[in-house]
């Protein structure tokens, strides 16, 4: 791999971008992260992902380490260094360098890192298979709607869904469903209302999410933000998950339980074409 990767203002060879071992981000997992696709070598959705970034730095403290604009100049600066096609721009925002220490450090200044990962969207396998998936405890924090990088339960949830023979895992709670590893998850009644949970400190708001809610009304589909169960998954007509990476992608069985006739359901591809249409149209 020879990417060219930003870090703090410079455009480096992957093999020279360097972060200190005494980075906050390192140490403490003490930063925040955003994931924006790419498609046809432009961004997709990305005012609300920098939205998102600044309240995430916001809620945590953390001085922004540029403006919104100098940001987007250069991930697009680093799809062009790397020409990227179709794929994603990874970034993240860390409280900086500074002696160990639980307090946050007073005056430090925040690094910005970035990089581009090639992935093919569009095309991807599970749009037509479909994904399974397995449900496990949420043993993350209580604010979830923060975007932190503190992903070993994601990681954990994903290697036990691959111990499982499964695609992916969502998380349980009290009894309910959150979301994905790295997803929002929705489901679609047999009666063909959209249910996703609310949200609140306990999911991360998916911007994939907004605009999949916003589709969903535009097409005249009956919406309901509520908690559900496993059980109601496994018995729904349809399930599926949006991320920045996945878009709408389907799911066909929880916890080995087929759902519907174990295809990708018609509402979930319908989502998923209105969604494509939507981020091509915006990269025109
Ligand atoms: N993850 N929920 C969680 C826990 C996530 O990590 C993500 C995204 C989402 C979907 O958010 P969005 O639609 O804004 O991508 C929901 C990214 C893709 C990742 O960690 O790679």
């Amino acid at each position: 791999m020879n990417r060219i990767v930003y870090v703090n203002g410079e455009y480096l060879p992957e093999a020279d971008a360097k972060i200190s071992v005494f980075d906050r981000g390192f140490l403490f997992a003490d930063g925040v992260y955003e994931v924006s696709s790419v498609l046809n070598g432009k961004l997709i959705d990305n005012e609300g992902h920098l939205t998102r970034l600044h309240r995430s730095m916001n809620e945590l403290s953390l001085t922004p380490p540029a403006t919104n604009e100098e940001i987007e100049t250069a991930q697009k600066t680093l799809i062009e260094k790397n020409n990227l096609d179709q794929g994603l721009i990874y970034l993240q925002v860390s409280r900086g360098v500074a002696d160990r220490g639980f307090h946050f450090p007073e005056n430090t200044p925040t690094s910005l890192v970035m990089f581009s990962q090639k992935l093919n969207i569009l095309e991807s396998p599970y749009a037509k298979k479909g994904m399974t998936i397995i449900t496990v405890p949420d043993i993350r924090w209580g604010r979830r709607d923060i975007k932190t990088v503190q992903l070993l339960a994601p990681s954990m949830a994903k290697m036990a869904a691959k111990a499982a023979g499964a695609d992916d895992a969502w998380m349980i709670e009290d009894g309910y469903i959150t979301e994905g590893s790295s997803n929002n998850a929705y489901i679609i009644t047999k009666e063909g209302t959209l249910v996703t949970r609310h949200l609140g400190t306990e999911i991360l708001a998916g911007i994939t999410r907004k605009a999949i809610m916003r589709l969903a009304a535009e097409d005249n589909m009956k919406i309901e933000e509520r908690l559900f169960t496993p059980e109601e998954a496994m018995d729904a007509a349809e399930a599926f998950l949006s991320s920045a990476t996945t878009f709408v992608t389907p799911v066909v069985s929880i916890d080995g339980k087929t759902i519907g006739n174990g295809t990708p359901g018609p509402i979930a591809i319908k989502l998923r074409e209105f969604y494509i249409e939507e981020a091509l149209a915006s990269t025109k």
